[in-house]
């Protein structure tokens, strides 16, 4: 079965972590490894605006010796022209990988399930798993070990990020709080998949209304845009509904003393957050955004990586298989 990157717990806790160690030797000697020398290409498709998805993978991906196949919905036949799953028979001819940021996550679930090649979320109206892996290797690197700390996202709670923060912190084995309006609350099978995962990792969920209680002593405080793409036509409404929800210095006064913030770009200063927070000295928002490069590069690496190993035994790869097959590639290339 080829492996997909949809949604964050498609990684066990173990797998990502194998990615995030991969990712942090590849930012330690960015043009080291080149899995995909040939070059070998992976298609690129955007349904929705970028600026750091689209520039991330299409450097990532150089850097890994391959070649980028940037595709804009507009001038393709997806989009109601062809479906994703005929798009992708002709693309797995021809390319390694398929990453796609799109509105519904069923659209990337039917793509997968009729492809050989490992497709990848960037970014779909329920997660945005890709954010979410250079956002923990941007944890680690301020604040140490993932598991046991506590992030608080505030705002809302039923977008992309929201969600994805509920499943890859509760992968991670962190306490994971959301602080929403009752109306914009994670969906409840999220909930449900992030608590069963925290109770693997020993992690835990907490759903709330109050901002106040979620950020109460937290180590990360993160928010996103009220207005995520292909809500535009409910702006007034969402400003008016989160605006006891903007993350300001009266707010983080309520975090760990050392806590940090974090926002995955682009930001609406002065509505989901205020500028004193996310350009003051506890943001981290940078390192956020570069990590995007690191964490793809290294994602991409470990499922094609995880994907030969199954297709060379014909059985299902084993997590320690496709991490010591990942780890191994990369050792490799870094050494020659
Ligand atoms: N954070 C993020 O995905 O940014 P873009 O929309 O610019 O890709
Ligand atoms: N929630 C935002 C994230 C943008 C990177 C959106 O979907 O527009």
């Amino acid at each position: 079965m080829t492996r997909h990157f949809l949604r964050d717990d498609d990684l066990t806790q173990a797998e990502q972590t194998a990615v995030l160690d991969l990712a942090v030797r590849m930012k330690q000697d960015r043009w080291g490894a080149k899995p995909l020398a040939g070059p070998q290409s992976v298609a690129v498709i955007f349904d929705k605006s970028s600026t750091r998805t689209r520039v991330s993978f299409h450097v990532g991906i150089s850097d890994l010796g391959g070649s980028p196949l940037i595709i804009s919905t507009a001038n393709s036949q997806l989009g109601g022209k062809e479906t994703p799953s005929d798009t992708a028979r002709v693309l797995e001819r021809m390319v390694s990988a398929i990453v796609w940021r799109t509105y519904g996550q069923a659209g990337l679930e039917e793509m997968a399930a009729g492809t050989t090649v490992p497709v990848v979320n960037a970014l779909s109206d329920d997660f945005h798993p890709c954010q979410l892996l250079a956002d923990l290797l941007t944890i680690r690197e301020h604040r140490g070990e993932l598991a046991g700390q506590t992030i608080a996202f505030v705002g809302d709670g039923a977008c992309n990020m929201a969600q994805s923060y509920l499943l890859a912190a509760a992968t991670a084995g962190m306490h994971v709080r959301i602080g929403s309006p009752a109306e914009f609350s994670p969906a409840a099978q999220v909930v449900t998949d992030a608590e069963r995962r925290a109770a693997e990792t020993g992690g835990s969920v907490l759903v709330v209304t109050d901002p106040v209680a979620a950020v109460a002593g937290a180590d990360v405080v993160v928010t996103d845009t009220w207005v995520s793409m292909g809500k535009e036509d409910e702006k007034q409404q969402r400003l008016d509904t989160f605006k006891d929800y903007r993350v300001d210095d009266d707010l983080m006064a309520h975090a760990a003393d050392d806590a940090v913030f974090m926002h995955c770009l682009p930001a609406d200063r002065g509505f989901e957050v205020t500028a004193e927070v996310i350009d003051g000295p506890r943001s981290i928002i940078w390192d956020e955004a570069e990590n995007r490069l690191h964490a793809q590069k290294a994602l991409l690496t470990w499922l094609l990586a995880a994907n030969t190993a199954t297709t060379a035994t014909a059985t299902t790869a084993t997590a320690t298989t496709a991490t010591a097959t990942a780890t191994a590639a990369t050792a490799t290339a870094a050494t020659n």
